[in-house]
């Protein structure tokens, strides 16, 4: 498999450390460890941590914090990896096989359409247009879809448009999903962004556990 280069990244590894204010990215600010265990109000105390190999998806403790923010699932249900990245690249490579198509918003952060592309599949695009306020268009992703669509892949909430799927909406996309036999996977890694008094963004892990999602830190 040969990789496309990541411009999007290598843009940022170009001038992200040069620079005093950086606006192009999503992520915010950096936290101390301090100013998290504030938040949290919990400490971990480093030196008495072992640096032994972890098992394998993720110690269980972790699996079954990073369960609870899902409605039904359990700690089975959860694989750690190491960043968004990996579970991306995980997905396309257990998924597609050249010849597969998947249907993938856009814009969207470029690896989850890329990987797809790089392993042979047609990466079909559904457009958030700014002339409708990026609000996703179902008779258009009904019209990208047929049997050979193997992933229909969404961010939600979404970057870098800002808008957000609600339950009604997911229900939807599975409906599609479910008439040709494609999974729904959500890059879902800015979850919890919501402003404060706002609901949770729904998971699709929620609607539907045949379904993936991935969240970060
Ligand atoms: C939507 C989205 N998914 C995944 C990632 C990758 O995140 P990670 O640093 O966890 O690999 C990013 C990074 O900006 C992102 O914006």
């Amino acid at each position: 498999m040969k990789f496309t280069p990541f411009n999007l990244e290598e843009w940022f590894d170009r001038y992200e450390h040069q620079v005093d204010y950086m606006l192009g990215s999503s992520s915010c600010a950096g936290w101390t460890l301090e100013e998290l265990f504030e938040l949290t109000g919990e400490t971990i105390d480093f030196p008495s941590q072992s640096t032994t190999a972890t098992p394998v998806p993720g110690t269980p403790e972790l699996r079954e914090a990073i369960a609870t923010w899902y409605k039904n699932s359990t700690p089975d249900d959860v694989l750690v990896t190491c960043s968004s990245t990996e579970a991306i690249f995980l997905i396309a490579n257990t998924f597609l096989e050249p010849g597969d198509s998947v249907v993938s918003m856009f814009p969207v952060y470029p690896s989850l359409y890329q990987l797809a592309a790089d392993l042979g599949a047609e990466v079909r695009r559904w457009h958030l247009r700014h002339e409708n306020q990026f609000e996703p268009d179902f008779d258009e992703l009904e019209s990208l879809v047929d049997y050979s669509t193997k992933l229909i892949i969404l961010n939600n909430p979404q970057n870098p448009t800002g808008i957000t799927l609600n339950d009604e909406e997911l229900k939807q996309v599975l409906n599609i999903a479910d008439r040709v036999g494609a999974k729904v996977f959500v890059d879902e890694v800015f979850r919890g962004i919501t402003v404060k008094g706002n609901p949770l963004t729904p998971s699709i892990c929620d609607i539907d556990q045949s379904s993936i999602a991935i969240g970060a830190m």
